[in-house]
């Protein structure tokens, strides 16, 4: 198991670039699922949620390579195993985005339902209901929901609202089945995440007929067959907003390149009313900040709302404002695995149920902290650049699954990370 030795405060200065998107791939490379042949999918980050995904294409009957450092190629011509395994579902959550494509392709499937996760209750209701009323038969049996349309899936209207909105994943799923269902499918209330335009863009680039791109209702006309893909997905707006939370955090001045503003408005929007400078320009944008840290008031909301994915990396960067920020949860209301940790590293942070309040502090102290889950890890190395002394961050493994080798990429702009194996 490796850990994190960072050494701080530093400064970054310099340029990074992001990678391809994480919650972009994962729902495309299951749409390979809907076609027979061979997809390419380019712009794929090298990530263990890409090689699990890939892993459990595998067990379905796909062959999956991949080609350079961003090239993931899928083969669907044989799924002979319409089966999600227990063993590869608990290792990510969003393996349960096949169901929708092996409902469609093979008529049924038998996907272990998602465990439990460090941000929270995430129940697969919304997915199930959905895919129900398309016309499949679901029950659960063992721990695995098993699916069957023996007649084929029919398009019905479907309003995929939650409690907590939207569902990303549970868009991706009905909106993947009903490519292939008889007739006219309305989702309403469908995400409207970049990512899930990304899966829209592919999914018409094979044949579906899909109206209502980026908006809440998604209007789908079911096809006979869709054809293999050849698509490159969009950058990883997540970890631009946390490279943009990392210039700010340690007062550097970081070129962000392969970032696409527009999909960050809301964060954009909270930087610079905190006293962040984001400059745009063609293909990325320059974040610097000099100045003292305003206060700032923070929901997190569907898109375009401010991201729940980037949560904790704003408290880490709240921490340091001169006063007291709100920062409330509306997603994920048990999202803050990460505010015991940094409380460790001299942040001063009040929770009362989903909402934190965040009163600024002059300084963040370096201490051993544990990552919890993918973001709540990101928030801990921002505030470990930012802390005097060198911190230790445990079970990195949680940063890994959604940042490529992340202090090979920090590093060279002025932070001080080692990895230790131990
Ligand atoms: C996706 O998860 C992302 N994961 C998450 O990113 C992200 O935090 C989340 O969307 C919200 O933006 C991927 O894309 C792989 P949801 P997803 O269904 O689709 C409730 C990361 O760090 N809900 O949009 O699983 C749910 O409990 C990850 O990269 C139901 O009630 O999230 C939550 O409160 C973490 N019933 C809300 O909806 C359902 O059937 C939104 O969840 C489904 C969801």
């Amino acid at each position: 198991m490796d850990v994190f030795h960072i050494t701080g405060p530093v400064q970054l200065k310099g340029t990074v670039k992001v990678n391809g998107s994480k919650n972009a791939a994962l729902p495309i490379m299951a749409a390979a699922i809907l076609a027979e042949g061979i997809s390419e999918l380019n712009n794929v980050p090298n990530l263990s949620d890409i090689s699990v995904c890939a892993e459990l294409l595998e067990t379905l009957g796909c062959k999956v390579t991949r080609d350079g450092n961003d090239q993931v190629t899928v083969d669907s011509s044989v799924i002979d195993n319409p089966v999600g395994d227990y063993e590869i579902v608990r290792k990510m959550r969003a393996s349960i985005c096949i169901l929708g494509p092996l409902l469609a392709r093979c008529g049924k499937a038998r996907v272990s339902m998602p465990g439990g996760c460090a941000i929270g209750y995430r129940p697969v209701d919304i997915h199930l209901m959905g895919l129900h009323e398309l016309g499949a038969e679901i029950k659960i049996e063992n721990g695995y929901i098993v699916a069957e349309a023996p007649k084929g899936l029919i398009g019905r209207e479907i309003f995929l609202g939650g409690p907590f909105g939207s569902t990303v994943l549970g868009t991706a799923n009905v909106l993947m089945a009903a490519t292939l269902a008889k007739g006219i499918t309305v989702i309403e209330s469908a995400a409207c995440e970049p990512e899930i335009t990304d899966l829209v863009q592919c999914l018409k680039k094979m044949g579906a007929k899909i109206k209502g791109t980026g908006s809440p209702r998604l209007v789908i006309k079911g096809v006979r067959s869709l054809k293999p893909f050849e698509y490159s997905v969009i950058p990883d707006r997540i970890e631009a907003g946390t490279f943009m939370a990392a210039a700010t955090i340690t007062s550097g001045e970081l070129k962000i390149e392969n970032c696409r503003l527009e999909d960050l408005m809301a964060v954009v929007d909270k930087l610079r009313n905190i006293g962040v400078i984001v400059e745009k320009y063609n293909g990325g944008c320059v974040v610097s900040r000099t100045g003292a840290l305003k206060t700032s008031q923070i929901t997190t909301q569907p898109y375009p709302g401010f991201p729940t994915d980037l949560q904790a990396q704003f408290m880490a960067l709240l921490s340091l404002a001169e006063g007291n920020s709100i920062i409330i949860e509306k997603i994920f209301p048990d999202r803050f695995m990460h505010v015991a940790e940094l409380n460790r590293m001299a942040a001063n942070l009040y929770k009362e149920g989903s909402t934190i309040i965040v009163s600024g502090v002059k300084k963040l102290i370096a201490a051993p902290v544990m990552a919890s889950d993918l973001r709540a890890s990101a928030a801990l190395v921002l505030a470990a650049m930012a802390a005097a002394g060198t911190s230790t961050i445990n079970r990195v493994y949680h940063i890994d699954r959604g940042y490529e080798r992340i202090e090979e990429r920090l590093n060279p702009v002025g932070a001080k990370i080692t990895r230790e194996n131990i």
